[in-house]
């Protein structure tokens, strides 16, 4: 945290010196209140006639005493939130550019709502333990010890008073925040459970209604709902029983200070004001020390957050780059070696000992039931995840030992689900290969077949996306981030279920206009249709992890099993597809 504080310690010591300024003046009021009752209104130095002069001039003093403590306190303010914002702004900035480099593990394992609740709500924790910490702290230790050191000075047995009641407040107070700390975690994770739901629901409206699933999402959220409420209610219980026993002890100190004066009174060794000083103290006291609950209170919810703030921020790379920085002999070849994999965290394998070598230019179709582990082949090349046995390698090199930008630039890929920004179309074809030239991006749109449906529109590449492309058909969103991959020129090009959106036609167009496009480019295809893969150089077929066969679609016509159930499944649409 210093590293954050220290570039702002300047606003910080600024505040510091206004709100000793300001507590200073609230702790000389109580003297000088002492010397008006005393000696202005009883007279006690002059036979008990008091001095109207007096009372005038200790009365403006006190006012202007006041005044000057108010601009204390009000610059004191302005500095801790100059303080306190910018450090908040410097920690939220370092943690967005640590979580994008984070590797896909690292973001499996925070998720997305825990990582949206630690850069929004925790570092607003944190920002506020830090004002807390430069305003309340100074402020409660000097009213706290001030007041005690003033109470001593004025009467040595109202200072005695005050210091016997003290280690009862300060173990009540420890026994609070003992009880209630361990609920601050929670409180911040159960946050974290709300923001998730709360970020699938709202993104998943429509799922969500078109499956008639509000109740039961209302439900769960409200049960997450409910599950914060109680924690939070629970410490505003502990806080709430421990306010009123706190202000006991102190009046029941007030009370002691009357009696003790009043013996002191009769034998000349108090005066009144001496003890209207001394509940003076004593209430500031009693304000520091509800001030330090507050601060605690917060402070300990701030170091809390913290923790899960640092969690990112120390959060290292799972994936380490290597050190290959030279040119590859090889161009868009892929070997995978003996791979095996599993997800980080799970001991299921979903890949086993695949071996495969995709050359340069070819095409390689890869079939297979959902869940058979397509998607994860794939992610081992451009390393999303690292192989838990074996090598991926690319252009003769193991995966491992690129640095990450180097390997993700030699490869375009389209997700199996498209992901779109609310940015005009233009930029969301460019998104991979910025600046690129207008002809360029339309170029890529012609062969991605998506130039037909853009330019029927009024405002034609300068439509606006809808967030997440809710404004764009599925078959749209498909074309448009297939446009994407193709203007990115890479020399290996994934396309992940990226076309079971398009119709047969629009789809054969679309290959044979790669084909001729990026002939040189190695493609590899992830398909459900026997129509969107036959003219594929080779076909593969996953069954379970591992590799069932691997050919033409004629040889696995006659050898395959499992290709010749898939295609007798779907012989009827071939056929329509031929007619048409
Ligand atoms: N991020 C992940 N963490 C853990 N398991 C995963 C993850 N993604 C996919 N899986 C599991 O890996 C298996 C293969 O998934 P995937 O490769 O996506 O299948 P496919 O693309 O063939 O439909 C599935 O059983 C799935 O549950
Ligand atoms: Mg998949």
């Amino acid at each position: 945290m210093w590293k954050y504080i220290r570039q702002y310690l300047f606003y910080a010591i600024l505040a510091g010196l206004f709100m000793i300024g300001e507590v200073s003046m609230d702790l000389v009021q109580p003297g000088i209140m002492s010397r008006i009752v005393d000696y202005g209104v009883l007279g006690l130095n002059n036979g008990g006639i008091g001095d109207l002069h007096l009372i005038w001039k200790l009365g403006l003093q006190m006012v202007g005493l006041v005044l000057f403590g108010g601009l204390c306190g009000s610059l004191n303010n302005a500095f801790v939130h100059m303080s306190g914002q910018n450090i908040g702004n410097e920690i939220r900035k370092d943690c967005f550019r640590r979580i994008m480099t984070f590797s896909f593990p690292q973001l499996d394992e925070f998720g997305t709502g825990s990582l949206v609740t630690r850069v929004t709500n925790d570092i607003t924790q944190v920002q506020n333990l830090v004002s807390q910490f430069v305003r309340g702290m100074i402020r409660t230790s000097m009213l706290m010890f001030g007041s005690m050191y003033c109470m001593f000075r004025l009467n040595r047995d109202f200072g005695l008073v005050v210091l016997c009641a003290f280690p009862l407040i300060v173990g009540c107070l420890a026994f609070c925040l003992a009880k209630a700390n361990p609920l601050f975690s929670r409180l911040q994770a159960q946050l974290d459970s709300i923001n998730a739901i709360l970020q699938e629901d709202v993104s998943g409206i429509r799922i969500i209604k078109a499956c008639v699933r509000e109740i039961y999402e209302k439900v769960r959220f409200g049960k997450a709902n409910d599950e914060l409420i109680r924690t939070q209610l629970r410490v505003l219980v502990i806080f709430a029983f421990m306010n009123p026993v706190i202000n006991a002890l102190m009046y029941i100190v007030v009370a002691v200070i009357l009696l003790v004066g009043s013996f002191e009174v009769g034998s000349g060794a108090a005066t009144p004001g001496n003890i209207m000083a001394a509940i003076t103290y004593t209430t500031q006291l009693l304000n520091g020390i509800l001030m330090l609950v507050m601060l605690f209170q917060n402070i300990s919810r701030g170091i809390a957050s913290w923790k899960r703030v640092r969690e990112i921020l120390d959060s290292e790379p799972k994936l380490q780059d290597g050190s290959f920085a030279g040119e590859t002999k090889l161009q868009g070849e892929i070997e995978f070696r003996d791979v095996s994999f599993a997800y980080p965290g799970s001991n299921r394998i979903v890949l086993d000992h695949i071996n495969l070598t995709v050359h340069q230019g070819e095409t390689l179709a890869i079939m297979g039931a959902t869940g058979c582990g397509k998607t994860s082949l794939i992610s081992l090349i451009p390393r999303f995840y690292d192989a838990t046995e074996g090598a991926v390698l690319v252009d003769g090199v193991d995966v491992r030992e690129y640095n990450q930008k180097a390997l993700r630039e030699k490869i375009a890929m389209v997700l199996q689900k498209s992901e779109l920004f609310s940015l005009p179309i233009r930029e969301n074809i460019a998104w991979g290969a910025p600046g690129a030239a207008p002809e360029a991006i339309k170029a890529a749109a012609v062969t991605a077949q998506a130039d037909d449906f853009i330019s029927s529109t009024p405002e034609g590449y300068d439509t606006a996306v809808a967030e997440r492309g809710m404004s764009l058909s599925g078959g749209q969103k498909q074309r448009l981030s297939i446009a994407r991959a193709v203007l990115k020129s890479a020399e290996i090009l994934i396309f992940d279920d990226s076309t079971s959106a398009l119709d047969l036609k629009t789809e054969a167009d679309l290959y044979a206009a790669l084909r001729e496009a990026n002939p040189r480019s190695t493609k590899i295809i992830i398909a459900q249709r026997i129509a969107s893969v036959r003219r594929a150089d080779r076909i593969l077929v996953l069954e379970n992890g591992q590799i069932c066969a691997c050919g033409t679609h004629e040889e696995l016509l006659e050898s395959c099993k499992a290709y010749q159930d898939i295609y007798h499944s779907q012989i009827g649409e071939e056929e329509k597809h031929e007619c048409a």
